[in-house]
């Protein structure tokens, strides 16, 4: 680091675990860019004096996690259009003192998803599973993607009946329990992801959904990549479905973000490597 040297990082509480550093220093410095990535922990009662940190130190922008995407909204200047039907902001750019808000997560999944699947997402049918935050920056995308129907799975059906609502305008979106989506058959769509952290280390042995449901006619994404193998996804190789991990809408909504920041395409595949080195030594 010198006098130049660009400052970006990821404000969260609690961020020991991030890999988000890692990956970005390992993408500047590829690129040869005088830019630096850090963790900052922010409790909640300090985020809108961080946020302000960002003006006040020239930071060029930083990624926000759980659990501060949805409340650091109330402190930018202007929030993009994804992100604002998202409800959250994952990623801060600034602008010269202006701080835009704008979410890559849903983005990262669908470039993931396109990348994986190799298969159109127009008239498809999806089952979500979960109605959390992940659900819904993923919903928003696959709705602005063209997916022709959602059906939104959640343990609190009440939760899976807002986000239904939510992307209602967007797309043909239904609510119904996770206990009444285990008591039905198989599963008549092309695509079920997984949002909810069930299967996720250490509990590796859980599934999201009833294995009765799951057949070889889906495609079975999981946005866990923690393990890289959720039982939901050896389950589903089993059963001859086609099957991928979080890993890649991990890799891509920091992509996006490195792109935002820097205006430059970053090297996704050394970003891959240098996260896929990190989980397999933790
Ligand atoms: P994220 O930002 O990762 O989506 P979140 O907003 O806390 O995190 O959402 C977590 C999701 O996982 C929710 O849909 C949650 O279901 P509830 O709304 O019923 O709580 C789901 N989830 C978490 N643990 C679960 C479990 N043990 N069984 C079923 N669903 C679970």
């Amino acid at each position: 680091m010198d006098s130049k040297t660009v400052l970006t990082g990821i404000f969260g509480y609690p961020v020991g675990h991030s890999m988000s550093p890692l990956m970005h220093n390992a993408a500047f410095q590829a690129l040869g860019l005088n830019y630096r990535y850090g963790a900052f922990s922010i409790p909640g009662h300090s985020l809108k004096s961080a946020v302000e940190g960002i003006r006040a130190l020239g930071f060029r922008g930083v990624n926000v996690t759980i659990p501060h995407k949805v409340e650091v909204m109330e402190y930018l200047d202007e929030i993009d259009d994804e992100a604002l039907q998202i409800g959250a902001v994952n990623t801060i750019v600034n602008e010269n003192g202006k701080l835009i808000g704008y979410n890559t997560d849903g983005q990262g999944y669908v470039c993931s998803l396109l990348q994986e699947w190799e298969t159109p997402l127009s008239g498809k049918k999806v089952v979500i599973l979960g109605a959390g935050g992940a659900a819904r920056a993923v919903a928003v995308s696959l709705a602005r993607h063209g997916v022709k129907e959602m059906v939104i799975a959640n343990r609190s059906v009440e939760k899976a009946q807002g986000l239904a609502e939510h992307v209602q305008n967007l797309v043909k979106a239904s609510a119904i329990s996770m206990e009444d989506l285990n008591r039905g058959k198989k599963l008549e769509v092309d695509l079920l992801i997984n949002t909810t952290s069930v299967g996720m280390y250490p509990n590796i042995h859980n599934v999201p959904i009833s294995l009765d449901l799951i057949h070889d006619g889906l495609m079975i994404s999981d946005l866990i990549y923690n393990p890289l193998n959720t039982e939901l996804l050896i389950k589903g190789k089993e059963v001859g479905a086609k099957t991928m991990n979080g890993l890649g809408m991990f890799i891509h909504q920091g992509s996006l973000a490195f792109e935002l920041w820097t205006g430059m395409k970053p090297p996704v595949d050394l970003m891959k490597e240098t996260v896929l080195k990190q989980l397999k030594n933790s």
